[in-house]
């Protein structure tokens, strides 16, 4: 059987605090706006340290609180979309940076839904037994990408990094993912070739209607309308489907982590799935959207309250630029 077990949790948060009353200086908003609209007050941002900096950090304190020695690790698993190289992949470096020397490390982009695409692989190579020990880490730096002249956007990220180690386990598991490719330009972050020296490289070309001209630039764009409606369809869609592969009702579930969007996504798609809101997890206020690394900083900061329990029945729920979503649960 396919199940999974957290034996392990961590985090890293970055120092530096940005909060609504900062973005009214450099832009033409204020609180009141924003925490009406998105229930968030402050996200940190990672000044000075890169990606993997974070990820290693928050990887290291997940491989302490498991117990296990870094040699014992068989698999690294990162998910980001804010990469510091487009190779080697983050995970390589965050396998250097916990001294997994044993493990095959591998990134997984499906950007706020990575960590339940990277739990639910992890989930698969544990289940026959050759991979005992996989650490999952999800660490986003969002800073670079965001156009802190677009008062839409980037008021809503902030940088962070969760961390997971998990083992086989024969309690049960169900998943459910999916993505819409066809809604990518919903939100998207173009990589920036214009540095390019090859003197043969012209601007670059595809089929009419594939991609507008706002995609050359290397800012995350977004269309916040578009994703609002989304992702509150695909919180419950993710939900239901997860719910009717294991035959559990809605108040069979202890627990529910959702992807830290916007507290007006999750209380919209709390209400209309009739979840007890007191099982609800949000921690979105003080740290803003940390793409596929809220949820493993919920599982972190819940781990350490000792408020995960063995045999409690989990529900995580994700969604994100791709589009992407998807939903996990698991007893643990
Ligand atoms: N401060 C003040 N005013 C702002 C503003 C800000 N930060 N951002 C936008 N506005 C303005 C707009 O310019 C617009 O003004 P106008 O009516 O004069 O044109 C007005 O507020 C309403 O803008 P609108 O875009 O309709 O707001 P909204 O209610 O849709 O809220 C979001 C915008 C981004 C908060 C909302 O669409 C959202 O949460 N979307 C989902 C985004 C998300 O979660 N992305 C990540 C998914 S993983």
């Amino acid at each position: 059987m396919r199940g999974i077990k957290i034996i392990g949790a961590g985090m890293y948060v970055p120092e530096k605090e940005a909060d609504n009353d900062w973005f009214s200086t450099i832009l033409d908003t204020n609180d009141e706006w924003i925490y009406s609209r998105t229930g968030i007050r402050a996200r940190r941002i990672s000044v000075d340290k890169p990606n993997f900096y974070m990820a290693g950090e928050a990887a290291k304190a997940a491989v302490k609180d498991s117990g296990i020695d870094p040699s014992e690790i068989d698999l690294v698993l990162a998910a980001t979309c804010s990469p510091d190289f487009y190779y080697p992949a983050l995970s390589c470096l965050v396998q250097y940076e916990t001294g997994a020397v044993n493990a095959a490390a591998f990134d997984i982009n499906s950007a706020c839904t990575g960590f339940i695409n990277a739990l639910d692989t992890a989930s698969r190579f544990l289940e026959d037994g050759d991979y005992r020990n996989i650490l999952i880490v999800a660490s986003e730096r969002l800073a670079p990408h965001c156009d802190y002249t677009d008062r839409t956007a980037s008021i809503l990220f902030g940088d962070g990094a969760g961390a997971a180690v998990v083992t086989h386990s024969d309690k049960p598991m169900w998943s459910y993912l999916n993505a819409k490719g066809d809604y990518f330009k919903a939100l998207y972050c173009k990589v920036d070739h214009s540095r390019s020296n090859c003197p043969l490289l012209g601007e670059d070309t595809v089929p009419e209607g594939v991609i507008d001209s706002e995609a050359k630039g290397h800012f995350l764009q977004m269309n916040g309308k578009a994703v609002y409606k989304f992702a509150v369809e695909a919180m419950e869609t993710a939900v239901h489907k997860v719910l009717d592969k294991s035959g559990l009702g809605i108040d069979d579930i202890d627990l529910y982590i959702p992807h830290q969007a916007n507290s007006r996504i999750i209380e919209s798609a709390v209400k209309s799935l009739g979840l007890p809101e007191d099982k609800v997890y949000v921690n979105l206020e003080r740290r803003g959207n940390t793409s596929s690394a809220c949820i493993p900083t919920c599982v972190a900061e819940l781990r350490q309250a000792g408020r995960i329990k063995d045999g409690m029945t989990i529900c995580l729920v994700g969604f994100g630029a791709g589009l992407t979503s998807g939903a996990i649960i698991f007893e643990q």
